[in-house]
């Protein structure tokens, strides 16, 4: 079976990784890596290919930034090639981003069964170009495998038959679990003069979030109140550090550098490779976000999450885990925070398989289903 695995952002590298290792390891299986190069940089992009030790891809599309639009178009365009030429199996996209949909549209339509892994999320919000991804990439998907029970609802809700979903679980945990070993042993909290529990830990990069500066410094001025008593650590995403240097009244408040941490305040850093960032979320106090996967990661670490965002795809996230969703006021944000810092931290707790071999049951799938 040749199965073509379709990678571009950040949030890619870490579900496809355990999936490309757990295709090597059969004998049925030649797959290949496709990455389509949405995001670029060495802090985004690179740096990830070593830390999850994911083979050098065959090809590279290099489609960069763009509009929505410009990103889907270039990604269909550069890839349909690839894949007349390789004539695949299976093609594999990961999670929401523009890449997952433009390949799984490109793949469907040369008629290349598509598995999908992170279906049926579903946010109920619009308004967020994930959600557009997700419900057109499962529209048009073979295989639908289920990170969260509410995925196999979403799904049957939309009359998807349920003999193409399979709840897998997790293969994001797959990663975070394969190298607890060496975020264990990483030297970025004695790098950054952190003591183990006593920091907080903040990303930012939802357009809605950071894209309006109103909405923005009304963030940033909260996280500053919170990191008077807790000093917060922010690997700063490309969108955001645009939007925080076009504020110039910031200046004076936030710290760039990878030096030590000040005691109180909030130190701004480049973004993190994913061994020292797991290693930074997993021994901190609080975690403050508006990413998807972060939810699911401090929910297997037992670190309190406060999702910045007025709702999750990722619902078990509050039912099984560590996650509360505050939505994007400062004064919410303030009072949650103060709860936590407040109160004991939580035990941790996994939701139903996420338990590291969710990328060896799809595999065991695909084999089952495709080489019939
Ligand atoms: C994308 C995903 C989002 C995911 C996020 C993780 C979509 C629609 N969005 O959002 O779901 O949570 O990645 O990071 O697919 N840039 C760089 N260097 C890079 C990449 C981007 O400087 O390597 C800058 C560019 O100026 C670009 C901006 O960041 O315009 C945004 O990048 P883009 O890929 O369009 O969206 P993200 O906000 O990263």
């Amino acid at each position: 079976m040749k199965i073509v695995n379709i990678v571009g952002a950040r949030p890619n590298f870490m579900k496809i990784a355990p999936l490309i290792k757990s295709m090597q390891a059969h004998r049925l299986i030649h797959p290949l890596l496709v990455n389509t190069g949405q995001h670029y940089d060495v802090n985004m992009a690179g740096r990830f290919f070593d830390d999850l030790q994911i083979p050098r891809p065959y090809v590279s599309l290099e489609v960069g930034s763009g509009t929505h639009a410009v990103q889907t178009g270039e990604v269909m365009m550069r890839l349909e090639p690839v894949l007349q030429r390789e004539c695949p199996d299976l093609v594999v996209v990961v999670g929401d981003v523009n890449s997952t949909m433009a390949a799984a549209i490109t793949a469907a339509k040369l008629q290349i069964r598509v598995a999908h892994v992170e279906a049926g999320l579903r946010s109920g919000d619009r308004g967020m170009p994930e959600e557009i991804n997700r419900i057109v990439t499962d529209s048009i998907s073979d295989y639908l495998f289920v990170s969260e029970e509410s995925g196999i609802r979403n799904l049957s809700n939309e009359g998807v038959d349920k003999n193409k979903i399979f709840f897998v679980g997790n293969v994001m945990i797959d990663s975070l679990e394969a190298s607890r070993r060496l975020w264990a042993q990483s030297l970025i909290l004695d790098r950054l003069k952190l003591v183990k529990g006593r920091y907080g830990v903040v990303t930012l990069h939802r357009p809605s979030n950071v894209d309006d500066p109103k909405t923005l410094v009304g963030l940033m001025e909260a996280l500053c109140d919170v990191a008077a008593r807790c000093p917060l650590i922010f690997p700063v995403h490309p969108r955001t550090r645009k939007a925080l240097l076009a504020i110039e009244h910031l200046d004076s408040v936030l710290h760039f550098g990878d030096g030590p941490t000040p005691p109180t305040g909030i130190h701004c850093m480049e973004p993190m490779g994913y061994i020292d960032f797991m290693a930074l979320v997993a021994s901190s106090r609080l975690v403050l976000t508006d990413s998807g996967g972060l939810q699911e990661e401090t929910t297997v670490l037992g670190v309190p999450c406060l999702t910045l965002r007025e709702n999750t795809e990722r619902p078990v996230t509050v039912t099984h885990g560590t996650n509360r969703i505050i939505g994007s006021s400062p004064m919410r944000l303030r009072e949650e925070a103060r709860r936590i810092l407040d109160a004991p931290p939580p035990a941790p707790g996994s939701p139903p398989l996420w338990d590291g071999h969710a990328a060896d049951r799809i595999v065991n799938i695909l084999v089952e289903k495709c080489s019939r």
